[in-house]
């Protein structure tokens, strides 16, 4: 059996590609279906794109919560909601997170579409959050950074802000070394708070700052938990 580097990628990817497909399994025609960002939430957009183009699936209404995922369904051919026209009634949301803790409450934000999706997420009846099991985690911040999108102007009083609430900052960068711009042309500042004691204190805090757009707390929006493993896929809705 092959190990290492490489096999425990792809075992990784395998538990992504289960949770998200399991997932689809409650998507049904005529539904408004938000279509999640990032590594996990994709495999569901691929197979939502290829049960419609058998027709298993029809008539669904589709909204993106970002341009990387829209620019995907627009690949595979899958029709899209303009996002402007409004977004009331979103039957079901399949979206990723990069960690959940025991009451599913999340940090969101990893690929930088927070913004999107915490509006598309507060839009949903349904909010079902697809991850392998390595997201799981005790309490929220233990084993991620909080993303925290800020507008340009200012931005460095954030840092300050933030700090004084007890994160060591980091500016998120791309690729090439400028700083990564959102979808809304933020910034992305990645707070390292430790493990957050308070979330829905703290949600407040940065909530109360002009300049600070959206931050990566998804609290009480999660209503299912899909997550894959090497035990096997589990569903939990919370109560
Ligand atoms: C995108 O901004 C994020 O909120 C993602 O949903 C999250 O980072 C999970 O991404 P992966 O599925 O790629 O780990």
């Amino acid at each position: 059996m092959s190990s290492g580097p490489d096999a425990e990628t792809d075992l990784r990817t395998r538990y992504k590609r289960e949770a998200a497909e399991r997932a689809v399994e409650f998507v049904e025609s005529g539904m408004i279906v938000g279509l999640g960002t990032g590594s996990t939430a994709i495999f569901a957009v691929r197979r939502i794109g290829a049960l419609l183009s058998v027709g298993a699936l029809r008539d669904l209404v589709r909204v993106p919560t970002s341009a990387a995922t829209e620019a995907e369904a627009r690949r595979l051919g899958i029709p899209l909601l303009n996002a402007g026209d409004g977004l009331q009634g979103i039957d079901l949301t399949i979206d990723g997170a990069d960690e959940v803790d025991p009451e599913l409450n999340l940090i969101k934000g990893g690929g930088g579409a927070l913004l999107r999706e915490k509006i598309v997420a507060q839009a949903s009846r349904r909010e079902m959050i697809v991850v392998d099991d390595t997201k799981l985690s005790s309490r929220l911040g233990k084993q991620r950074p909080l993303p925290v999108e800020v507008i340009w102007f200012g931005w460095r009083s954030q840092v300050g802000y933030l700090e004084s609430l007890g994160a060591q900052v980091s500016v998120r960068r791309s690729d090439g070394g400028a700083p990564f711009r959102s979808d809304q042309g933020n910034f992305i500042l990645d707070c390292a708070f430790g493990s957050i004691g308070r979330p829905a204190e703290l949600a407040v805090q940065l909530g109360a700052r002009s300049g600070i757009v959206e931050h990566g707390l998804f609290l009480g929006l999660a209503t299912d938990l899909i997550v894959a493993g090497e035990v096997g896929i589990s569903h939990r809705t919370r109560s």
